[in-house]
């Protein structure tokens, strides 16, 4: 039996460890077999040989177990070394990142408005009916809401539109005056060349005491002098629009940025880009947040648009497929 001991200390891998104890220990083993001849014998030599063969089971199992556990930790040993990764080898792949164009656009736009003494506010994404539409002067069933193609959720909750319901989470907050821009995220449901179902915006809200303290002219004056900042020496007009919580509204043209004005395919040959929605504060706007004797002016933008144009980009979509050959580009 010392010899099978030997054996054991000796193995090399689990399956052959395996193979000695169905040797000595199972149904045809030898050790087994050694107790089958306790029937033939005599009490007396029972006695003795029962001590004997219980001794050597006792000495096989204990070597058969510290020898599982030295194979066993052996195999983990060798499995840590095959898997180990070598964090400093050298990676030749170029892992620059760099900022994508819809955030540089942005970056550029904040930068302006925070130079004119404007704050910067954020509003939730997931917003409720009111926010989003019945303050802004869209009361329920009013024909304009469906210029908004709207995800709603089950509870009435909604994603918001656009960054307009800010400006009312803003005055309900705050006390005028009021200056503010908020950038951010916004949902509709709509894609094609032009549309994706999440793209950004910037509002802008400007409010102060006094119900002739805020004209259009002072409006303008922002947005002009906003637009040749981002655009440089361009030419601004004003033509008349509606938005619900706007009074009077307009959209802002300014003359195209690729023909000059003399017209081309991307302007389609007008001369003329259509870049910002904005109006005086509809009075049913500052009813919905209790504002009075008060006055003031909005706007909203599209960053993705104002990117287009920026970067001569002809395919909104090029800015959310996340193709690397596009956006290493903006490096
Ligand atoms: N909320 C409008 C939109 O999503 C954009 C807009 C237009 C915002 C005029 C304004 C505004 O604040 O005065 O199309």
């Amino acid at each position: 039996m010392k010899e099978q001991i030997k054996k054991i200390q000796q193995t090399n891998a689990l399956a052959e460890l395996e193979e000695i104890r169905i040797a000595l220990l199972g149904k045809k083993g030898i050790l087994t077999a050694r107790f089958a001849e306790l029937k033939t014998c005599n009490a007396e030599e029972k006695k003795t040989l029962a001590q004997e063969l219980n001794t050597l089971k006792q000495e096989v199992e204990k070597n058969l177990a510290i020898q599982k556990e030295v194979l066993e930790l052996k195999e983990l040993e060798s499995r840590l070394k095959a898997e180990k990764i070598d964090v400093s080898l050298f990676n030749t792949a170029n892992t620059k990142g760099a900022n994508h164009p819809v955030m540089l656009m942005l970056d550029r736009i904040v930068e302006y408005f925070l130079s004119m003494n404007f704050s910067l506010n954020m509003g939730p994404l997931v917003e409720d009916d009111f926010h989003n539409f019945e303050a802004l002067n869209l009361p329920k069933y009013h024909p304009a809401r469906d210029m908004q193609d709207t995800f709603y959720f089950n509870d009435g909750k909604l994603l918001r539109t656009h960054t307009s319901p800010v400006q009312i989470r803003t005055m309900q907050q705050q006390k005028p005056p009021i200056r503010m821009i908020a950038p951010g995220s916004v949902f509709r449901c709509d894609y094609d060349i032009t549309h994706t179902p999440m793209f950004h915006q910037v509002e802008g809200l400007v409010v102060e005491n006094g119900k002739d303290s805020i004209s259009f002219a002072n409006l303008k004056f922002i947005l002009e002098d906003f637009l040749k900042f981002m655009f440089g020496d361009v030419k601004v007009r004003f033509r008349s629009s509606f938005f619900p919580f706007t009074e009077p509204s307009a959209e802002v043209d300014m003359s195209c940025i690729f023909c000059g004005g003399s017209g081309c395919r991307v302007c389609s040959h007008t001369g003329w880009l259509e870049v910002l929605g904005c109006g005086s504060v509809d009075v049913n706007v500052f009813n919905a947040v209790r504002y009075e004797n008060v006055s003031g002016y909005a706007f909203g933008l599209g960053v993705e648009r104002f990117a287009m144009l920026y970067y001569g980009v002809p395919d909104l979509r090029a800015f959310f497929e996340s193709n690397l050959k596009v956006l290493e580009q903006f490096r």
